[in-house]
């Protein structure tokens, strides 16, 4: 089995910025409650570019950080919940605007831990030699599927994208786990199009696509699964959480995380937090934060740090990647 690492990141949020006092104009909130609840002061929302969009210029930039070309890409995965189509996938179509010609393309659905799925994935195609280089994406225009007019949810989601490139390499990925709970599947949903066709008598029934939720539940599964999922991870690596310079966790609401640290008794500080500027970005949030992370310069050559998440399905898992770029 080979080794895979991380060679370059990249990230991409929409230009127009939205207030808590903008959401408050229709909605019955206020920027002191969304603060105090969430943690999130912003969020970037998109008004013209769709997923594809925002995913080819993170798609690039990441590229560009590794000094690759866009022909080297034996495999291209995004992980999105708010694609353009329901075919062709994101993939292919961001294969088709970046150049990735050989690279083979698909879609995976695991929502907020899209991205934690989506690595882990790659890196099995790498570990085995099968590929050498791997694009791995999360990207959502996540307000395409929010009622804006419902407060339980049309604070919290927003629109970005993020990147990462794999390659065969140095030990980047130590470990990783990837899990799912379908019985809490009804916790966070999104419906799609009915069953209806010229067969049967049956049709389902018609229902806006838009995100419902049950935020305490959600809050609750977080709660539990985050530092759950960091201890489980450094289980049998010989590193402690002593070791780890940073936990990155999916952005979706800072009292999860100081609830975390906490429950594991380390300093909320060693927990990147950038919800407060982006809100949550589902599949977007940890490869925005690494590359914001990257390009700060706050991830030196030999650097332990974690990733974490959950999400819809309910989904969630965690990595722990040494950072191995220069
Ligand atoms: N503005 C103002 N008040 C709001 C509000 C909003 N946007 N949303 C809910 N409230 C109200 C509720 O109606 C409730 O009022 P009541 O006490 O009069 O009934 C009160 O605030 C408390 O509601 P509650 O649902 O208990 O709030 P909370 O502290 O649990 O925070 C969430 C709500 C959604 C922020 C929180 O549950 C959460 O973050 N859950 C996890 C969601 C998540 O991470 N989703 C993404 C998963 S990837």
């Amino acid at each position: 089995m080979y080794n895979v690492e991380i060679i370059g990141t990249g990230s991409y949020v929409p230009e127009h910025r939205v207030s808590n006092d903008d959401l408050a104009k229709f909605v019955d909130t206020s920027d002191q409650w969304i603060r105090e609840r969430t943690g999130i002061i912003e969020r970037r929302i998109s008004l013209e570019e769709n997923t594809t969009e925002l995913a080819v210029k993170a798609a690039q930039r990441a590229l560009e950080d590794a000094h690759i070309a866009p022909e080297e890409i034996d495999l291209l995965i995004v992980a999105t919940v708010t694609p353009d189509y329901f075919f062709p996938s994101t993939a292919c179509l961001i294969q088709q605007r970046i150049g990735a010609v050989k690279a083979v393309s698909f879609d995976i659905s695991a929502a907020c831990t899209g991205f934690i799925f989506g690595l882990s994935i790659a890196g099995q195609f790498l570990k085995t030699g099968m590929y050498r280089t791997a694009l791995v994406l999360g990207a959502e225009v996540f307000s395409k599927i929010i009622d804006w007019e419902d407060r339980n949810t049309c604070v919290l989601f927003a629109d970005g994208a993020g990147a990462a490139v794999l390659r065969r390499g140095a030990e980047g990925i130590i470990s990783e786990l990837i899990r799912s709970d379908g019985s809490g599947a009804g916790h966070l949903e999104c419906p799609a199009v009915p069953l209806q066709n010229k067969f049967s008598a049956c049709s389902t029934e018609k229902r806006p696509s838009y995100t419902l939720m049950n935020g305490r539940e959600v809050f609750k599964f977080a709660v539990r699964i985050i530092p759950e999922y960091i201890e489980k991870v450094l289980t049998n690596t010989g590193y402690t959480l002593e070791d780890i310079k940073y936990i990155i966790p999916h952005q979706a609401n800072t009292r999860i995380v100081a609830a975390a640290a906490k429950k594991l008794g380390v300093d909320q500080a060693k927990f990147y937090v950038n919800i407060q500027y982006y809100g949550n970005t589902s599949g977007a949030s940890i490869p925005l934060a690494l590359d914001e992370m990257s390009r700060q310069g706050l991830l030196q050559k030999g650097d332990l740090f974690i990733i974490v998440g959950f999400g819809a399905g309910l989904t969630y898992g965690a990595q722990l990647i040494r950072w191995t770029k220069g």
